[in-house]
């Protein structure tokens, strides 16, 4: 496939089917956000409109005789395709891809003008629309686009599933018989061949299963042998079960530990490119140590799945709704939305749950046996799920999925299943906790965003010691903006243990610290001018290492173990002594020294400073231009000397670039909590980018970008 992201013209408000707009039109790149956003105080208003696109494409001269197709990743929300002023199809999800045969409309050998009238209103007639929403939607093509060039005779829906851990079950719609090859993904050898019509099984005695220790990926080429055309799909060998009593990967019970991911990133919204797209799953498998992860509350882009499939991250993804079920023809949208949800996602290894309620939905049972039927009907390997706020109800779904707010603070951290489900024989999982319960600002005091961090500790040490729960996903990655009706009134909700630029909260330290990969150690402040009355009570400290040694002025004062908790892997320490109360005398200096099998694994040191320096954490240095633009995440923190957060400090920070890259924003922020960021785009040239951040309080910090084409 041929990527078709550069050389649009855009224009704000669509006039007529060749796609001239009202006023003059501007070149875009895509993924494109329609109109850029505000950190604080972004809403509707930004993008609601009926915007257009066009773009001309070249018809190769070999498309003669065959197919041609355009495929759209990404609309949001309603779109029509035009070709050469004719209306060809309308796409009403703004959250699954789609494909518009344009074979008859687009001569081989010539020019045809694509043209796509795109609503990004909050339209009630297609989901998720018609009440209110806590997130915001954004609008946009947002995601690529191709052009597919085929033969007349061709292969579609390609379907690779594994029941059991050495058979490839293979099947596709073909007119005539495929030749399939099973390759191991990483060495590109042939490992398996099979042939036939309709549905095949393939036997691949030494597969090596797709595990999250392990992600081993295959991929399966079918070649239609009439016409030779290809299709392949990158797969893994790995059976996903739910059980009663838990999820079973391999037939090995694992507990699931995610969080809840939304699409949206910093002025930008939904318009990520692929490197961003794929960052966010490493930061959850690698810097947050999840397991899983669910894509709230809608399909989010093939990159990010991609490399969930990578790193071996498990994803429950789900329909596009929130709370509201419409009439008729919106229900019959929502199963169309379940059809395309299976069929665009169901070869990824790292998919093993299908959303198919409307997220926070009252029971439908016709409706919601129509939803299930079709998810099981195109996909009989995977369960489905519904999530849920009101307790039992009618239980269609495989896996009884319930978003359990119940922790305030000094109760057990999750419900039982007695209490909220009415069939003792499905799986039990909680797909939300927190969140709203306790919104934590980066900036908040430390007493709350320690106590933000333990909520979190507290929900998923109950959800581990219930015995009763598959796992759990929190209430959520990152803050981000949403509707007037919710949020802080600056329409964000900060309801993260990240925030906007994906910098860790405290209670991102809870997740960390289940992980083995590297050492950890978080420690919340110990100034007594941040606790009322100088007292600075419980300190919690958040590691995976086994113990923590206190220093107090260079003497050891404790030895911290996680005895406080019944399941953690690695629960958070209490230095319950630490109200020292020496109101008056010389500040003290604490080092807490993390120890494994008897080493120093990492160290922290709290004592009071007022020497700052920028930390820039930068997502990828050699960037790609070509075909589309590339963007760099870069997220910055000011520390002092012993590189504690100066959560306090909000000070405006500058970007300056040169060379041939834009910057994604504002080039004038401020820290918020000490912490904050931008994104640098690629422009249309290789060469170097220079990204220089400065504030008035610290050393300039240089970020040096290479973008080659
Ligand atoms: C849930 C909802 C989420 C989010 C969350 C906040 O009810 O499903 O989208 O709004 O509350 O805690």
């Amino acid at each position: 496939m041929r990527r078709l992201d550069n050389d649009w013209e855009f224009t704000f408000r669509w006039s007529d089917a060749f796609g001239r707009g009202e006023g003059a039109a501007e070149r875009v790149r895509l993924p494109h956000t329609v109109r850029q956003s505000p950190l604080h105080g972004a809403g509707p208003q930004d993008y609601e409109t009926v915007c257009g696109y066009r773009r001309w494409v070249t018809v190769p001269a070999e498309a003669a005789g065959g197919r041609l197709f355009l495929q759209f990743d990404g609309a949001a929300h309603i779109a029509q395709v035009y070709v050469n002023g004719r209306k060809l199809a309308e796409h009403r999800c703004g959250y699954t891809g789609f494909r518009v045969e344009i074979t008859d409309a687009a001569p081989a050998g010539e020019r045809a003008l694509v043209a796509v009238k795109l609503d990004c209103t909050e339209n009630p007639a297609v989901p998720p629309f018609g009440f209110v929403i806590d997130y915001l939607t954004y609008g946009g093509l947002y995601r690529d686009v191709w052009l597919d060039v085929r033969p007349k005779k061709m292969i579609s829906e390609l379907f690779v599933h594994t029941p059991d851990l050495h058979t490839a079950r293979v099947s596709c719609q073909a007119p005539g018989p495929v030749r399939y090859e099973i390759l191991d993904d990483a060495t590109g050898k042939i490992v398996a061949r099979g042939e036939g019509e309709g549905q095949l099984d393939i036997s691949v005695p030494d597969a090596r299963p797709w595990s999250v220790q392990t992600p081993c990926l295959y991929r399966c080429r079918a070649t239609l042998l009439c016409s030779g055309d290809v299709q392949q799909t990158v797969f893994g060998f790995r059976t996903a079960v739910f059980r009663a009593d838990g999820f079973y990967l391999n037939g090995e019970k694992l507990f699931l530990r995610g969080l809840n991911r939304h699409q949206c990133y910093p002025y930008m919204g939904y318009a990520a490119p692929e490197a961003l797209q794929r960052e966010d799953a490493r930061i959850l498998k690698h810097e947050l140590a999840c397991n899983a992860v669910r894509t709230s509350h809608y399909p989010q882009s093939q990159y990010f799945l991609d490399e969930c499939d990578r790193q071996g991250l498990l994803v429950l993804t789900e329909i596009p709704g929130w709370q509201h079920i419409g009439g008729e023809a919106w229900k019959e949208q929502t199963c169309e939305n379940v059809r395309q949800m299976v069929l665009e996602n169901r070869n990824h290894p790292s998919v093993i749950l299908w959303g198919v309620r409307i997220n926070e939905s009252l029971d439908d049972t016709d409706f919601y046996a129509r939803t299930n039927a079709i998810a099981h009907q195109l996909d009989p390997s995977r369960a489905t799920t519904g999530i849920r706020y009101v307790e039992m109800g009618d239980v269609q779904e495989d896996v009884f999925a319930f978003n359990d707010f119940s922790h305030t603070g000094n109760n057990p951290g999750v419900r039982s299943r007695k209490e909220i489900c009415a069939d003792p024989d499905k799986a039990f999982l909680v797909t939300e906790n927190n969140g709203h319960m306790f919104p934590t600002k980066s900036y908040d005091t430390w007493q709350r965003r320690q106590e933000h961090a333990l909520r979190h500790a507290r929900v998923m040490d109950g959800a581990m010691a219930s015995g009763e729960h598959a796992g759990f996903f929190s209430w959520c990655m990152f803050d981000y903006p949403t509707h007037q009706d919710f949020g802080s009134g600056d329409r964000v909700c900060y309801h993260g243990v990240m925030d906007a630029f994906r910098n860790p909260k405290l209670a991102a330290a809870v997740y960390a610290s289940q992980g083995e990969e590297r050492p950890v150690l978080e420690v919340g402040s110990l100034s007594i001018g941040d606790y009322p009355g100088g007292d600075v009570g419980t300190v919690w400290v958040f590691t995976n290492a086994q113990q923590v040694r206190l220093y107090k002025n260079g003497e050891h004062a404790a030895t911290l173990t996680d005895e406080h908790w019944q399941a953690l892997p690695h629960g958070p320490m209490a230095v319950t002594d630490a109200a020292v109360g020496w109101w008056g005398g010389q500040a003290v200096c604490w080092r807490f020294d993390a120890v494994q099998d008897g080493k120093v694994v990492a160290s922290v040191t709290k004592k009071p400073s007022a020497r700052f320096h920028l930390q820039a954490a930068v997502s990828h240095r050699e960037l790609t231009e070509g075909d589309t633009y590339d963007t760099a995440a870069v997220r910055l923190r000011l520390v002092d000397e012993y590189d504690n957060l100066a959560s306090y400090v909000q000070i405006p920070v500058r970007f300056s670039l040169e060379g041939p890259g834009q910057l994604v924003g504002p080039d004038t922020a401020v820290l918020e909590g000490g912490c904050g960021g931008t994104y640098v785009r690629t422009a249309g040239a290789p060469g170097q980018i220079t990204l220089t951040v400065t504030t008035d309080q610290t050393e300039p910090v240089t970020l040096r970008f290479t973008v080659r084409s």
